[in-house]
């Protein structure tokens, strides 16, 4: 990746807390990497990039992000090769995602040289925490928030970017079973859909709580006005397979250009399937399960990568999809991008970004 040129004070930790994990039994999102990497907007400039210990941060009560929601995320991965390397999946993509949100939210812009260098340097003091292991990951949380301590409804003047890490296997442990929601909406035109905004996620668990207690594990999102067309699901992209074509809503206002979704596009396309970004409706997904053309539906999402649906319920009717190991369309790009990530397979698109140790 880039030659480092920017000086990060780096303070090591005393002593790894590797030891508490068991890569072979990794829960998600539970153990974190020795450290983190954090900088301040303050005067005006990002500055004081550092690379410190992964621990608690000190806030002021007043804290603005915590009251009105100024906050924002990513999520991306690092493989470990077949050689041992340690390799990114599209970081530049996560990055320039993470200004998008930020301009959303009001946020001052990272600058690449803290965002990549800064997470470079991160990789390299936490490369062990990269799991050797088929199917894991090391999963990776940049984040940015507002820090002033003022309780007025305005952008901050001041603000905090971080990085932390945490080793992680699948997301999910069996196929989903999905609602289709048609009361709640994740997002309306105009809105912040399209950003990895905090409180898109925050203002989704009530209507998915209400989901998982009817026995589904997640909800597809429709439209604000009629609640007639796909838009995501859970806390992912989704696609279907309809006729051999690969279908999946158009990225817009109300959805997050997801990494993964462009990622399994783009294979799919290489790989000779049709594939259509437009307008899906729950009447032509219901009416393709009728006709039995509805061949394969899935999340997609960097957590999840490729979440396989089971089972789709629309107005309380279950639909039962055809068993995983039918669905070609995402078996092959799914090995396909596997195979890309962990340096198996060529790297047509220059994705992989690998970090020199
Ligand atoms: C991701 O796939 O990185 C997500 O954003 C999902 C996450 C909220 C676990």
């Amino acid at each position: 990746m880039s030659t480092d040129t920017l000086t990060i004070a780096t303070q090591p930790v005393a002593t790894s807390r590797i030891s508490e994990l068991d890569f072979n039994n990794i829960e998600f999102g539970k153990i974190f990497s020795d450290h983190m990497l954090v900088a301040d907007f303050k005067n005006g400039a990002w500055q004081n990039p550092e690379i410190v210990p992964y621990g608690n941060m000190s806030l002021s009560p007043a804290t603005s992000a915590i009251h009105y929601g100024q906050a924002i995320f990513e999520g991306m991965k690092a493989y470990r090769g077949i050689n041992g390397d340690i390799l990114l999946f599209r970081p530049y993509d996560n990055f320039h995602r993470l200004n998008i949100s930020a301009e959303r939210m009001c946020i001052p812009p990272i600058s690449e040289e803290i965002f990549m260098q800064g997470l470079e340097q991160l990789l390299r003091i936490d490369a062990a925490w990269v799991p050797p292991t088929a199917g894991s990951a090391l999963y990776i949380r940049p984040f940015m928030f507002a820090t002033d301590d003022f309780i007025g409804v305005r952008p901050s003047s001041n603000y905090r970017f971080a990085i932390f890490s945490c080793p992680v296997a699948a997301y999910y442990s069996a196929p989903l079973r999905v609602a289709i929601e048609t009361n709640y909406v994740r997002s309306a035109e105009g809105g912040a859909g399209f950003a990895k905004a905090a409180g898109n996620y925050g203002a989704a668990m009530y209507p998915a709580r209400q989901m998982q207690e009817k026995g589904y594990h997640q909800l597809i999102w429709t439209d604000h006005k009629e609640h007639k067309y796909i838009e995501e699901s859970g806390t992912m992209n989704v696609m279907f397979v309809i006729d051999g074509v690969l279908v999946t809503p158009a990225v817009s206002s109300t959805i997050l250009a997801g990494i993964t979704r462009d990622s399994v596009l783009t294979l799919a396309r290489d790989m000779g399937y049709k594939v259509e970004e437009r307008r899906v409706s729950v009447d032509e997904v219901v009416a393709a399960h009728k006709a039995g053309k509805l061949q394969e539906a899935f999340g997609t999402g960097t957590a999840a990568t490729i979440a396989q649906i089971a089972t789709i319920n629309y107005n309380g009717e279950d639909l039962d999809l055809p068993a995983i190991e039918s669905r070609e369309v995402s078996n092959r790009v799914a090995a396909e991008l596997d195979k890309i990530k962990t340096g198996q397979a060529p790297d047509p698109y220059n994705w992989v970004q690998k970090i020199s140790l």
